[in-house]
């Protein structure tokens, strides 16, 4: 029993009153985002931008955690997976041609708001 008391502060913590609930973002709040690293910012406003800050895409918005969270549970391999394969309406690797898969990766990381 003692054991599990650090696995609950953790999880009390984790949902604790510091955490504000996710708001949805508008498309030009999404737009105004860019990641912080100058390569990827720029890998960024050539490929993935072009959808994720539209809402006509159909894509989950840049920064939207509330269109972002449901598919964040499926964890990163499966979205990193997507990405690369294509999903719906998006192209094979988000139509991003120089990405590798570790910039997809942390695209996606940016996109889905947990850059850090
Ligand atoms: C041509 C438009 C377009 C571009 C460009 C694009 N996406 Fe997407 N993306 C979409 C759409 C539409 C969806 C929603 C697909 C669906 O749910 O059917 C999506 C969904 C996703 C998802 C969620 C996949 C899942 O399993 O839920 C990820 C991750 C993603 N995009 C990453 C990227 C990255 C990274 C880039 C840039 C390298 C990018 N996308 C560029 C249109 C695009």
């Amino acid at each position: 029993m003692r054991r599990l008391l650090p696995i609950a502060t953790l999880l009390l913590a984790a949902c604790g009153p510091g955490e504000a609930p996710p708001k949805p973002l508008t498309p030009a709040e999404s737009a105004a985002l860019a990641p912080s690293d100058p390569q990827l910012a720029q890998l960024y406003a050539g490929s993935c931008k072009a959808c994720h800050t539209v809402a006509d895409s159909q894509a989950p918005l840049t920064g939207d955690r509330t269109k972002w969270d449901p598919r964040w549970t499926k964890g990163e391999a499966a979205l990193l997976a997507s990405a690369l394969q294509g999903m719906g309406k998006m192209p094979a690797g988000g139509q991003c041609f120089e990405c590798t898969p570790d910039d997809l990766k942390r695209l996606i990381r940016f996109m889905a708001g947990r850059e850090q």
